[in-house]
């Protein structure tokens, strides 16, 4: 069974366990600030449990642009042996529904070309950005409306 829920005080820790478990190295480093903003932000940020076990996080930022937003993933990663199991993809449609409920027109994510996750998100309607993608960095967005 997969549920969702909100990150608080007592369990921030596990988003950094998560996160080095999850999320190469190599793609970014997460500052004190990420984390204690994390606790500002509501459903922007959320784990997700397998049989109650804390197994999954999605951390996400809303951009203001003039009059509209976006929201930016800055993180989604699930534990190695609990993946295949359909959490991230209950962490990724939370990410959605949450941007649509703000009012964002997309939801996008900026990885490595290399990574792995870059076809998983492809899978589910996110699309290659041409023009602000490069060699080394993928910019794939979800249109919204
Ligand atoms: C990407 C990630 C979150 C997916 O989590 P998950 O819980 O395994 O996702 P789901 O179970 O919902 O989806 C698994 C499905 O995607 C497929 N899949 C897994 N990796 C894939 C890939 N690289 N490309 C395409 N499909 C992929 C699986 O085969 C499975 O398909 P199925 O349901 O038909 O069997 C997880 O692999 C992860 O944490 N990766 C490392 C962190 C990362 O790169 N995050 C993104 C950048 S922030």
């Amino acid at each position: 069974m997969i549920e969702l829920d909100a990150i608080n005080p007592n369990n921030l820790k596990v988003l950094e366990v998560i996160n080095q478990k999850t999320i190469p190295k190599e793609v970014r480093s997460f500052s004190p600030q990420f984390y204690k903003e994390t606790l500002q932000i509501g459903p922007l940020a959320q784990y997700a449990y397998f049989n109650n076990v804390c197994v999954g996080a999605v951390r996400c930022k809303k951009e203001t642009h003039n009059k509209s937003s976006k929201l930016q993933i800055l993180s989604l990663g699930v534990l190695p042996p609990y993946r295949k199991y359909g959490v991230g993809s209950q962490l990724l449609e939370h990410a959605v529904n949450t941007a649509k409920e703000i009012g964002s027109k997309e939801i996008y994510v900026q990885l490595p070309q290399a990574l792995e996750s870059k076809d998983w998100f492809l899978v589910r309607g996110f699309t290659e950005l041409s023009d602000s993608s490069n060699e080394e960095t993928a910019v794939l967005v979800h249109p919204l409306q």
